[in-house]
């Protein structure tokens, strides 16, 4: 982010498309801007800062990140109850069970190991299959699809038959939903809600796709940051009690979520004295904001035992993370049990030949291989 700090708090910004908007960098702005109603985030209006392919269709009842209050309002709050705090703690032994039988997977396969495909991916998978009441066996189907609509190079034509395979997939489950419903979300919502199958189908696939892509990059681009970072793995490995401070360093630190928190002015606005023109599109640079010196002092240092609090790193406002508790379970039963397991975990690859997604929405690494 050093570089595009540098271009100051509120700057000019030519999007893919050609069209002039703007670029936010720092903290106090990010927090402006996503917590006012005059920057929309509906679909339609959205413009995307990097990449070309942006799906151009009305934006599906259903998909709430991209839509507005009243809109946006009626979809979350059917969801709110089914991710609070409590909710999620219920969730913890089972995680745990997941995240152990992954380990003795990994034990019995032998090192080296790939961290991505042999635990990183696979835990948040299974929980949010679990959650929604999405087979697991599927996952590959679902995997692939979610792959190429986050791949940046994808064409427009590759996004959305991304999103027509995975949301076809949903609704052929429905009819069960109905008929035979389970104790899972998407049943609840089929039988405790007026809402049609599109409009399930279409709350399910956001819920898929944001509950593993997103998490399972957190723990694996995390590992990666522990192992290239000796002394900070120390200071954890010698006092447990700091992963939840941890896991919120990392989260501003990495913040994987590196661009496409987009929204577009739909009036004039004053910000900062600077005029937004109304249809204006304004992208965020959460990773920037999350480095911002004027909040976080030595913003661009690693400190597991530092203050990370307020960082942005699960957005702001309305469309702040809905998963975002149970993404700090799944992280700290995550690297708890990890670390705890290999004490002498380590990459089994120089760091630099380790894939980066830079060709990926959301950030991490494409493979991990490990060795203990
Ligand atoms: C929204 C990050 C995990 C579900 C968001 C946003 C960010 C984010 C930055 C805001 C997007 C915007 O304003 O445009 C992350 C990170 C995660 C994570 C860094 C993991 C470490 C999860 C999980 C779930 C989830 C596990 C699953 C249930 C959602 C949903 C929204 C969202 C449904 C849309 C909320 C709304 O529009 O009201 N997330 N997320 N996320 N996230 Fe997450």
């Amino acid at each position: 982010p050093a570089g595009v700090q540098e271009r100051g708090p509120l700057s000019r910004l030519t999007f893919a498309d050609g069209s002039a908007g703007w670029l936010v960098t720092s903290h106090k702005l990010t927090r402006t801007v996503l917590a006012d109603a005059r920057f929309s985030a509906r679909g339609e209006l959205r413009k995307s800062p990097i990449r070309d392919a942006v799906n151009d269709e009305p934006t599906k009842p259903g998909m709430f990140i991209t839509q507005d209050a009243p809109d946006h309002t009626r979809y979350r709050r059917l969801l709110t109850g089914q991710f609070t705090v409590r909710r999620m703690n219920q969730l913890i032994p089972r995680i745990q069970e997941i995240a152990n039988e992954h380990i003795d997977r990994m034990r019995r396969h032998g090192p080296p190991v790939d961290l991505v495909q042999q635990f990183a991916l696979p835990i948040p998978s299974l929980v949010i299959c679990e959650i929604l009441g999405v087979p697991y066996a599927d996952r590959e189907q679902f995997q692939h699809d979610s792959s190429r609509l986050l791949n940046l190079n994808s064409s427009i034509d590759e996004v959305k038959a991304s999103i027509k395979a995975i949301e076809d997939y949903l609704l052929g489950m429905m009819p069960g939903k109905r008929s035979r419903p389970g104790d899972d979300m998407l049943s609840g919502l089929a039988t405790g809600s007026d809402l049609s199958d599109e409009e399930i189908s279409t709350m399910g696939f956001l819920l898929l796709i944001a509950g593993h892509e997103t998490t399972a990059n957190m723990l694996a681009l995390g590992t990666f940051t522990l192992l290239t970072n000796p002394d900070q793995l120390a200071l954890l490995r010698s006092d447990p009690g700091l992963t939840d401070n941890a896991v919120e360093e990392l989260l501003r630190y990495l913040t994987i979520v590196h661009f496409g928190t987009t929204r577009t002015a739909i009036e004039d606005v004053e910000l900062d004295g600077t005029l937004i023109k109304a249809g204006e599109p304004i992208a965020i640079h959460l990773p920037a904001a999350n480095r911002d010196p004027m909040r976080f002092v030595e913003g661009d240092r690693l400190a597991l035992n530092g203050t990370p609090t307020g960082h942005v790193a699960f957005g702001h406002g309305i469309h702040q993370c809905l998963g975002q508790q149970l993404a700090r379970i799944e992280m700290r039963i995550g690297f708890n049990t990890l670390l705890r397991e290999f004490p002498t975990l380590r990459l089994a690859v120089p760091a630099e030949q380790v894939p980066m997604r830079d060709d990926m929405a959301i950030y991490g690494v494409h493979e991990l291989p490990v060795a203990w």
